[in-house]
């Protein structure tokens, strides 16, 4: 019997999945997870809301880690921000906030720009022996218990959690208290550097269903692809010292950091030809550094074509018109089964791209 209500748990759960894949927008589902409150702007601004005119970014003299930038945001820009790690993503968005000043060129950001910033540091920054509420009155100090408790609520943190102080709260719940207060003023732009990272799969579908809703401008950076492709229209991808804007898709760009991997094992296979005694002991040990990254690589690639083929076959049987007059409940089981494998291949896609990111790294 517990079997039977689990399996309908789990049918229900991908119907879940699948309704929040085909209308990101959409509440239809009585949903436990609270929202992600993110209120939009209330009024939108001229465009562009900021332009980066030559910009050069960087932490030491001389040393610039992003060179003449020129771009523009304009204000219903969706933006999704690309890019290996330590190119430059979180460099880029520390500048645009004023964080860091330019070492060359200047930024110019509308006067009545608001900014919503999410990172890791931020969460850090928090006070630490605030809770919510303590936020809540800060922000709002002329209002009245009512009042606060209301504007608390949309925090979505519950009761109890809203008086813990933030040091207290589990990584999630801390991110949940910095996207509240973050959306406090109503920005007229989110930048989010890697949101999802101590969000539950159910928050960061939240998280989509909420950046969907919002009508302000939101540059997202992430490795998170469901919530890129929910989320963003445009690409750039931060590479060299550049940001460019990249006309492919997220499938694109993947198959090009692959090649890309593969391209350089070619190499560093060429340069290690000739080789003294000494450089071929230490490349050995380099080689053994980084084979469990490589494999885990491999495993991931080998398992995504798995899956794919999977889906493929499933798709074919599905596609048979007389399946569902016929033998409803295989369709059913069938369809169930398919959305159970798309899912496991965007997990197994994300950790796929943060392999590649390891693997790499660890070459460098
Ligand atoms: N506070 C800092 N001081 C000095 N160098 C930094 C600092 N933060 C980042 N860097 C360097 O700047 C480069 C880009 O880093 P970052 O913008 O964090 O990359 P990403 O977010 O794309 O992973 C890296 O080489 C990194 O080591
Ligand atoms: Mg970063």
């Amino acid at each position: 019997r517990f079997r039977a209500k689990a399996s309908k748990a789990k049918q229900a759960q991908s119907r879940i999945k699948m309704l929040a894949k085909m209308q990101p927008v959409a509440t239809i589902i009585n949903d436990p997870i609270p929202p992600i409150d993110l209120p939009s702007p209330d009024r939108l601004l001229n465009p562009p809301i900021v332009r980066f005119d030559e910009v050069s970014l960087g932490y030491e003299d001389e040393k610039p880690v992003l060179r003449n930038l020129n771009l523009r945001i304009d204000h219903d820009d969706r933006i999704g921000i690309l890019g290996r790690n330590g190119e430059g993503k979180s460099t880029f968005a520390k500048g645009l906030l004023g964080l860091l000043e330019p070492q060359k060129g200047f930024i110019k950001r509308h006067k009545k720009l608001r900014i919503g910033y999410f990172a890791q540091h931020e969460i850090d920054a928090l006070n630490m022996e605030h809770s919510a509420y303590d936020h809540v009155c800060a922000l709002m100090p002329e209002a009245t218990e009512a009042q606060r408790r209301a504007r608390l609520a949309r925090f979505g943190l519950g009761l109890a959690q809203s008086e813990t102080k933030a040091r207290d709260l589990s990584g999630g719940e801390k991110a949940r208290l910095l996207f509240s207060l973050i959306g406090f003023h109503k920005p007229h732009l989110l930048v989010l550097d890697e949101p999802t990272n101590h969000l539950d799969i159910d928050s960061r579908a939240e998280l989509a269903k909420s950046l969907n809703a919002y009508e302000g401008a939101v540059l997202l950076i992430t490795h998170d692809r469901a919530l890129l492709e929910s989320v963003v229209d445009r690409l750039w991808v931060v590479e060299n010292g550049d940001i460019r804007t990249y006309d492919g898709t997220m499938d694109e760009y993947r198959r090009e950091q692959l090649e890309r991997l593969r391209g350089q094992k070619r190499t560093a296979k060429r340069d290690t030809l000739p080789g003294k005694q000494e450089g071929r002991k230490h490349r050995a040990a380099r080689r053994q550094a980084l084979a469990p990254l490589k494999n885990r690589v491999k495993n991931l690639e080998s398992e995504i074509e798995q899956t794919r083929a999977a889906i493929t076959r499933l798709d074919e049987s599905l596609s048979d018109p007389a399946l569902f007059s016929e033998d409803r409940d295989k369709a059913i089981a069938l369809s169930r089964q398919r959305a159970g494998l798309a899912g496991r291949l965007e997990a197994l896609e994300e950790s796929w791209y943060k392999a590649v990111e390891d693997y790499e790294s660890a070459q460098e």
